[in-house]
Parts: C-alpha cells; sequence; structure tokens
C-alpha cells in the first residue's frame, strides 16, 4: 500500500480547492437560521459553487447521492441529505459538509452550526468535538503514525464522556474524493501508517452524546444515532508538511494556528 505524495504544483491546487470549501462555510453561516430549509442551504452552496466559484460540487451524483452538500441536523452523524421538508427550528445544530472540486482537486470540510441559540448540552458537545478536530490536527507531523491522531482524538472524547462513531473515518483526498489513507478516529498511538510531508488528507471525527452505535436509514445516505442523542462532525483538509502540518481548508472563525 502506497500513498500518494503531492508535489510542490498539486499542492498549489490543494490549496485553492481547500480555500473554496473554506469560502463556502463562511458564506452559508448567514443563511444557517430558524425557519430556512437544508434544501434552501443546498441551493444556495450549490449556486455560488458552480456560478460564483467556478467549481463543481463533488457530493452531487456522487456514487447515488443526490444533493450538492451534506446538511446532517441533531441525531443526524453524516451524509444528510438535503430536502425543502426539512425546516430548521431554534435550538437545532446542523453539519455542513462541502466539496468543491477545481481544477480536478478536492476540498473537503464541514462544521456544525447552531441554529439560533444552542441548549448547554449542544453547545458543549459541538465545542468539544471541534476541539477532538483540532488535537487530531495537531498530531499531524512527518513520523508520526495515523493512530496518534486517533488516539488523540478519542481520548479527548471518552475524557468528557462522548463516544466516537467507528463506521466513519477520515481518508486521503486529492483527485480522488475517497482515497488511502484511512484516518480513524479511535485507535492506539504508534500504529498505523507513518505520515511524510506531501500527505494529503482529512480529519473528521464524529463525536456522539450517547452511545457510539449508529445505523442507516432506508434512504441508503442518513446515518443516525441509534440511540437518537445529538451528534456534532467538524471536518478539515490537512497537508503534511515538513515541520508539521497545515490546514488547507482554514477558516477565520478556527481556534487554532493554519500551520505548524
Ligand atoms: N464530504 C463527505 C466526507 O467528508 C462525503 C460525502 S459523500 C456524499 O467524506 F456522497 F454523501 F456526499
Ligand atoms: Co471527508
Ligand atoms: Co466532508
Amino acid at each position: 500500500m502506497s500513498i500518494e505524495l503531492k508535489s510542490p504544483e498539486d499542492i498549489e491546487q490543494m490549496r485553492i480547492s481547500g480555500a473554496l470549501a473554506a469560502e463556502q462555510l463562511e458564506m452559508i453561516e448567514a443563511h444557517v437560521v430558524p425557519g430556512t430549509t437544508t434544501g434552501e442551504l443546498d441551493r444556495i452552496c450549490h449556486e455560488f459553487t458552480v456560478n460564483t466559484q467556478r467549481a463543481i460540487p463533488a457530493p452531487l451524483n456522487y456514487r447515488g447521492f443526490p444533493k450538492s452538500i451534506c446538511t446532517s441536523v441533531n441525531h443526524v452523524v453524516c451524509h444528510g441529505i438535503p430536502s425543502d421538508d426539512k425546516i430548521l427550528k431554534d435550538g437545532d445544530i446542523i453539519n455542513i459538509d462541502v466539496t468543491p472540486i477545481k481544477n480536478g482537486f478536492h476540498g473537503d470540510s464541514s462544521k456544525t452550526f447552531f441554529v439560533g441559540k444552542p441548549s448547554v448540552l449542544a453547545e458543549r458537545l459541538v465545542r468539544i468535538c471541534q476541539e477532538c478536530m483540532y488535537k487530531g490536527i495537531v498530531a499531524v507531523k512527518p513520523g508520526a503514525h495515523t493512530g496518534d491522531i486517533g488516539s488523540a482524538i478519542q481520548e479527548h472524547a471518552e475524557k468528557h464522556r462522548y463516544s466516537v462513531v467507528r463506521e466513519y473515518c477520515g481518508h486521503g483526498i486529492g483527485r480522488i474524493f475517497h482515497d488511502e489513507p484511512q484516518i480513524l478516529h479511535y485507535g492506539k498511538a504508534g500504529t498505523g501508517i507513518s505520515l511524510e510531508p506531501g500527505m494529503t488528507f482529512t480529519i473528521e471525527p464524529m463525536i456522539n452524546v450517547g452511545k457510539k452505535e449508529v445505523k442507516l436509514l432506508p434512504d441508503e445516505w442518513t446515518v443516525v444515532t441509534k440511540d437518537h442523542k445529538l451528534t456534532a462532525q467538524w471536518e478539515h483538509t490537512i497537508l503534511v508538511t515538513n515541520t508539521g502540518y497545515e490546514i488547507l481548508t482554514y477558516r477565520s472563525d478556527d481556534k487554532i494556528a493554519k500551520f505548524s
């Protein structure tokens, strides 16, 4: 098994695609309000991607996915399908996951937004989940192992009595949407492959208030927590550099340095 190392030219393209993903999440924030629908959020992102960014929304028709973004509300873990019937209400949380393709390269990022005013429980879950992603990111450097990332995430989640979803993981990314290596969000430090400069992959932990088990709905996309308790997710696309990491999908609201 060999993991692709990006050339300097590839990395420049990945920076462009990553910046477009970041820009989409910044753009959509003002539209995440009570009374809107996830179908409307999808239309806004689709139009922005295609007409403003001149990019391609990777999710659309990917393995049959019918929309341009994923919208995962409350107990939906990931891969929620936008719908005009899904009206957001005050206190909901929603993960919006975007993946533009520009010049053949993918940028993959997601953020969990608050709709109106969150409960104390929701605010804590969303914050700890973002911290879990950051703990994973700061573990990234040449010579570190993929298991160091998973172990850091799992430790932080379980310290706060949350559970880590096992069925979905981070992934290598570039010209291919979901490539090797798999980046598990749990595991043991020192295990897995060794990281090298030029690798690009996502870190995208899904963290549950209740038990770790999930189930797939009959639409064959929507993943929900088995116990229907709240879940959150955050995702960045990361480059391994000579000195550590670079966050390719970095936004102005991030609470970590863009590079190490
Ligand atoms: N963006 C998701 C990820 O982080 C994948 C979505 S696949 C889709 O890997 F088909 F549901 F869009
Ligand atoms: Co991803
Ligand atoms: Co994603």
